[in-house]
């Protein structure tokens, strides 16, 4: 808690946001998704993907907790400029925190498929984190005396966060020495089928009570630098089948958030165009060659390798590992996320006037 609070007036200062301290502005935050939320989950579970050592969280006050970045992630982010005064817990680990408050349930590796990511070990993919947000519901349901109305209630004003699907083309569709997804479905086909399932599981959370959802668009993920490396026709430039693959989902993402804006009208799904804030920092989207724009030494699997010292100026480098951005690219997109600029960023509008609603 002392490191947190310190952490906090560091964000204070940097961000130059002024948050009024007091109650957080939802009742609630519950997290799903993949390793860019990720905040142990997978770090019980028997996998290659895990982030729970050294240099992960070399800037992060408890040091590497299983976040796959040096410091926070845009949940991280958004949660503080919630207003919350802590971080929302892992579902692997939320003894001891209010899980009222909200839980995280995001798993490294994992995706809309079940199948996604399961070549390097166990994980919990999207299904399975809404299961998983059941027994929470069923916990606080137990916590308030069985009152359901209330927990129902509640669960209405709370913020959704799901940021998931980059593992279905990383760690399936672009991977054919492991899946067989490529043979059997065109990008196009197979980013239709994605959505559809997303969809599904959407509807689910909302039949569970969720009203407020900020779903987030992927990014170009043919620009990741172990995409360039593993799928770039020419080591610096981005592969440009992954980047059309990635944006045909996000077309239809957005589509879907745009649907479901109309078929439920008392719930407001919010789109975020994570390319367009991307195109903010040329990093991202034109690294030219992996030395240059990843901080850590990284192993043959893109992660950083354990115990080796990673860059010493993380403020100017985009990605820390092979895949994960910075903390300094999370802050700038939960503070574009939260508060926008322009209506582009975030369709149809920003997290701040979604909390507000
Ligand atoms: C690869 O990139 C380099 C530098 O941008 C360029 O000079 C070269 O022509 C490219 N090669 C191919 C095959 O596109
Ligand atoms: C990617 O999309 C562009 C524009 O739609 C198209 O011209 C190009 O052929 C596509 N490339 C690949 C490799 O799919």
């Amino acid at each position: 808690m002392g490191c947190e609070s310190k952490l906090w007036l560091v964000f204070l200062l940097m961000s130059g946001v002024t948050i009024v301290v007091g109650e957080p502005q939802v009742p609630c935050l519950f997290i799903f998704g993949d390793s860019l939320s990720d905040s142990g989950n997978n770090n019980k579970l028997s996998t290659d993907c895990k982030a729970n050592y050294f240099p992960y969280g070399i800037d992060f006050p408890d040091g590497p907790t299983g976040r796959y970045t040096n410091g926070l992630t845009i949940a991280d982010f958004i949660t503080q400029l919630l207003g919350f005064d802590h971080l929302i817990p892992p579902y692997a680990n939320y003894g001891g925190y209010d899980i009222k408050e909200g839980v995280n349930y995001a798993s490294g590796s994992a995706g809309i498929r079940y199948d996604t990511g399961k070549h390097l070990g166990d994980n919990v993919e999207l299904e399975k984190q809404l299961q998983n947000h059941k027994v929470i519901i069923s916990e606080i349901t137990k916590q308030v005396g069985g009152r359901v109305e209330n927990v129902e209630e509640r669960l209405k004003k709370c913020l959704y966060y799901v940021n998931v699907g980059s593992n279905d083309f990383i760690n399936n569709y672009f991977l054919p020495q492991h899946y067989r997804s490529s043979e059997k479905y065109s990008p196009e086909e197979f980013g239709a089928e994605l959505v559809k399932q997303y969809s599904q599981h959407l509807k689910a959370l909302h039949q569970l009570g969720a009203s407020k959802f900020v779903l987030v668009g992927l990014h170009l993920l043919g620009c990741i630098p172990h995409e360039i490396i593993t799928h770039g026709k020419n080591h610096s430039l981005c592969a440009t089948e992954v980047n059309n693959a990635s944006r045909m989902f996000n077309n239809k993402l957005e589509a879907l958030s745009q649907q479901l804006n109309k078929q439920f009208s008392h719930s407001n799904f919010i789109y975020v165009n994570t390319p367009l804030m991307a195109s903010h920092i040329p990093q991202l989207n034109h690294p030219r060659g992996n030395q240059i724009v990843t901080c850590c030494e990284v192993g043959s699997n893109g992660q950083c390798k354990e115990e080796h010292e990673p860059c010493r100026d993380r403020s100017l480098h985009a990605f820390f590992d092979d895949f994960h951005p910075t903390e300094i690219v999370n802050r700038f997109f939960a503070r574009y996320s939260y508060h926008s600029p322009s209506k582009s960023y975030t369709l149809p509008m920003d997290i701040s006037q979604l909390v507000r609603l």
